[in-house]
């Protein structure tokens, strides 16, 4: 790949975006410790202290980071040969993901077995071994101790005891797993094989990951909000035409237009589609739409070429946001395509990395259009920008949870009402059904 690793740049370097920057580490607090009731409307509503309590937040990162689940860590395009690793996060566990001589993937967690450093500090990068520079433990790419510098001490003294063994003092792995080109990785040896557990919803990344991929660029937004507000938003479609000037008045997506979810059969991962142009007047629609902000008729742009698109795939899909739990989402939003990866930093805050891609054989005009597209998607796109201002509005607004509780009914209150309709809270009702099962709360 030219230009390897891929530079982070201007304010993508931000502190934020470094590996050394995460909340420091939570105690585990075991299940039954959080004490404090659940409304009782069970998944139709979730008690606002569930966004802020410190003692939820550190329970999330046993029961739900290092839980039954695949977390995504990146593209196979951003390892792409021998030697090539990635730097990252699964909650605030810091996570190599790296590509071994032989082509394999491995994940691992980026802390040395003797005595707890750092091993890898670049974002990206390509090497041999792994070197932690403490003491000189190396490992190779597939997380195996190699070397110890003066195992067998100088003149007779220090060294390791006689017993040791390299192989009992490799670093921590995980299980690693990719679809499409997208890599997903797990702490547990119980989560179901990748594919089976993402169910249904493999059919979303598929769909769009059906080829080679090339990475464009990344950012990285600091969300001043819990991470389960954002994780909320793709789940609810509910809000789009009617948060999204860009939606509903440009007609990206509208809820007149033809439209579905896709739910996996555990209700933890989700997809949204819907087809520009496929607009089916009714008075009810229209009534609505009169009234909401997003629909403005008098907005024009001077320059409309950011919404021109190409149905690339050949279906009519303009729209495809798809969610897997806890902290996934994949986008096409036109031709724009991103990853967008949710890293919990403390109850009150959370990072969105979003790595935009097109696909290794697009012609120049192509990636052009993708590259103008990233104005509607991202962390200041036009359509996107509104997403993280009210996770933050929220967070303001319930302040440290002491009361209250939200109300997720639009579309029933069980967990398979509301059908496969976009305007329906099912997929956030299904999600706080999982999350409490985690949580055992
Ligand atoms: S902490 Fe890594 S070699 Fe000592
Ligand atoms: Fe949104």
């Amino acid at each position: 790949m030219a230009g390897w690793p891929p530079a982070r740049q201007g304010a993508h370097c931000a502190p934020m975006d470094c590996p050394l920057s995460s909340a420091p580490a939570q105690q585990e607090i075991p299940a039954g410790a959080i004490r404090r009731p659940w409304p009782q409307g069970g998944f139709t509503s979730a008690p606002y202290w569930v966004y802020s309590d410190p003692a939820v937040y550190a329970r999330e990162q046993q029961a739900i980071f290092r839980g039954k689940s695949w977390h995504y860590l990146g593209l196979e395009a951003e390892v792409p040969d021998a030697g090539c690793y990635k730097n990252t996060y699964i909650g605030e566990a810091n996570v190599l993901l790296t590509r071994a001589e032989d082509g394999s993937l491995h994940a691992m967690l980026n802390r040395c077995a003797h005595r707890g450093n750092m091993i890898c500090r670049e974002a990206f990068g390509q090497a041999e071994k792994l070197h932690c520079v403490y003491h000189s433990w190396n490992y190779n790419l597939k997380g195996d101790l190699t070397f110890v510098a003066f195992r067998n001490g100088l003149r007779g003294e220090g060294g390791l005891p006689k017993d040791f063994e390299l192989a009992d003092h490799g670093l921590q792995k995980l299980r690693v797993a990719s679809i499409a080109g997208v890599v997903f990785a797990t702490f547990r040896a119980d989560t179901p094989p990748l594919e089976e557990w993402l169910g249904d919803v493999a059919d979303g990344i598929r769909r769009v990951c059906r080829k080679p991929l090339k990475v464009l660029g990344y950012d990285t937004q600091r969300i001043h909000a819990n991470w389960k507000a954002y994780h909320e938003n793709p789940r609810d479609s509910y809000h789009a035409n009617i948060l999204h000037t860009f939606y509903g008045t440009f007609g990206l997506s509208r809820q007149s237009q033809e439209s579905g979810m896709v739910l996996d059969a555990s209700g933890r991962h989700v997809y949204f589609y819907t087809k520009a142009g496929t607009e089916k007047a009714s008075a009810d629609y229209k009534e609505t739409a009169s009234a909401l902000r997003s629909h403005n008729e008098g907005l024009m742009l001077e320059d409309p070429s950011i919404l021109k698109w190409r149905d690339e795939f050949g279906d009519g899909i303009s729209v495809q946001i798809l969610s897997t739990y806890p902290s996934f989402v994949l986008h096409q939003i036109a031709n724009s395509l991103a990853t967008r990866q949710l890293l919990p930093k403390g109850p009150g805050r959370c990072d969105l990395v979003w790595t935009y891609f097109g696909f290794a054989d697009d012609d120049a005009e192509t990636e052009r259009m993708r590259l103008v597209q990233m104005n509607l998607a991202g962390s200041a796109g036009m359509v996107s920008v509104e997403d993280a201002a009210v996770c933050e509005m929220i967070r303001r607004a319930v302040g440290d949870g002491a009361e209250g509780e939200s109300y997720i009914r639009m579309g029933g209150s069980t967990l398979e009402s509301g059908g496969n309709s976009k305007l329906s809270e099912r997929a956030i009702r299904n999600f706080w059904h999982a999350y409490r099962e985690d949580m055992e709360i």
